[in-house]
């Protein structure tokens, strides 16, 4: 059962949580600057949208001409994407990102902390 002093909890945590996602989905970490050549929030460009990649099936945005590899690959969640941006050739043979790979573990984490919440 939900108390009101329960619920209370739940609704301020809701309205504390609601500002912080809003601000995080328009500031892009300055690691995703290395993205930007190729991939356009909100439409398809050389790479595919990634707004709402986090949790989606890989190769799965309509419209994008995928290679076959990424179609293959699972969906994407923070094992799956580590992997990925840190080495795109070699988790994903045959994929046709021409991206070298994130070097530095905290470019890593901010750009998957911001591939979570752009929409
Ligand atoms: C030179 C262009 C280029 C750059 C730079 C690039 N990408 Fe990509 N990216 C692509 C292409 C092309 C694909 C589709 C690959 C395929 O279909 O094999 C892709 C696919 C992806 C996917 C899978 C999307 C899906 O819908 O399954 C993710 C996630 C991704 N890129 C993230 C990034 C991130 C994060 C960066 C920067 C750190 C980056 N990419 C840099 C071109 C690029």
């Amino acid at each position: 059962m939900l108390t009101t002093k329960k619920l209370g909890l739940v609704l301020a945590a809701a309205l504390l949580a609601a500002p912080f996602a809003a601000s995080a989905q328009e500031a892009a970490p300055a690691a995703f600057n290395q993205c930007k050549a190729c991939h356009v929030i909100g439409k398809n460009g050389v790479g595919p949208n990634l707004a709402g990649v986090f949790g989606r099936k890989a190769g799965s945005f309509d419209g994008f001409k995928y290679s076959d590899a990424m179609k293959a690959a699972p969906a994407w969640d923070e094992a799956t994407l580590t992997k990925y941006l840190t080495d795109p050739k070699g988790t994903i043979p045959g994929n046709k990102m021409v991206f070298a790979g994130i070097k530095k573990p905290e470019d890593l984490a901010a750009v998957i902390a911001y591939l979570k919440v752009v929409k």
